[in-house]
């Protein structure tokens, strides 16, 4: 017998439509989304079930669909400290997940990316399209390794970084808190917390 598997999700633009149709893939309906207000662009044709603040109208899973790692983070705590254990993760079908890897809730890995041996991804991370994360990776919370990213194997990238689309970690490096690479970046040293590094190899952005 098939288990009807109901899904609400907390944002709905660029981000929440890669969530949404993983989701969708993996079997879960969806009842419809919060955010701020109702929105004109619906390209689901989900119903607007009321401001982030209401979600306790229904008994369904959640997923802070959010892109911004600040206001993910913000609005998962807020939400999660009154509605425990009603959050998921979603794994895109193509994933490669090594048994070995521990993945937290309100996690989304998107298609084809690759987490192997022994890491571990954190509550609220985004592991995005094609992105490579290799054995004995540590991604703390709400952290977001974007498409094509690689990170070699036992790399630690602090919370709420950013890791740019293509950019390459060699293998040992800590990436600290709130650091954003660019995109295509090659980072062969560590990053001290709250810096924002590019190019190859990745030096401090300065403006
Ligand atoms: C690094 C980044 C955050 C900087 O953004 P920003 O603060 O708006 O920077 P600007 O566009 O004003 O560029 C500032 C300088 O940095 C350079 N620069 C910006 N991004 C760069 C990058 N990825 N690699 C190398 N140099 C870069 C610019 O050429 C510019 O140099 P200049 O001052 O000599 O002209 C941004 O460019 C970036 O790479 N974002 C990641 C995008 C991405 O991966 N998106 C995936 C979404 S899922």
């Amino acid at each position: 017998m098939k288990i009807q598997k109901y899904i609400s999700f907390i944002g709905y633009s660029g981000h929440a439509y890669v969530c949404i149709e993983t989701a969708q893939l993996l079997g879960y309906t969806v009842t419809g989304y919060h955010d701020f207000q109702e929105l004109e662009h619906n390209p689901y044709n989900l119903r607007f079930l009321g401001p982030e603040e209401q979600f306790e109208q229904h008994d369904g899973l959640l997923f802070v669909s959010i892109g911004d790692n600040y206001i993910r983070e913000k609005v998962y705590n807020t939400i999660s400290a009154i509605k425990k254990g009603m959050f998921v993760s979603l794994l895109h079908p193509s994933v490669i997940l090594s048994k070995t890897a521990t993945i937290d809730t309100n996690v989304l890995i998107s298609a084809g990316a690759i987490v192997n041996a022994l890491s571990y991804i954190e509550t609220g991370v985004i592991i995005n399209t094609g992105a490579i994360v290799e054995h004995e990776c540590t991604i703390k919370a709400f952290a977001h390794i974007a498409p094509r990213a690689t990170l070699a194997g036992n790399v630690t990238v602090g919370k709420r970084s950013f890791i740019g689309a293509g950019a390459v970690v060699k293998q040992g490096i800590t990436i600290g808190n709130d650091v954003v690479v660019g995109a295509g970046a090659v980072v062969i040293k560590d990053v001290p917390d709250n810096l924002t590094v590019v190019g190859n190899p990745a030096k401090r952005l300065i403006k």
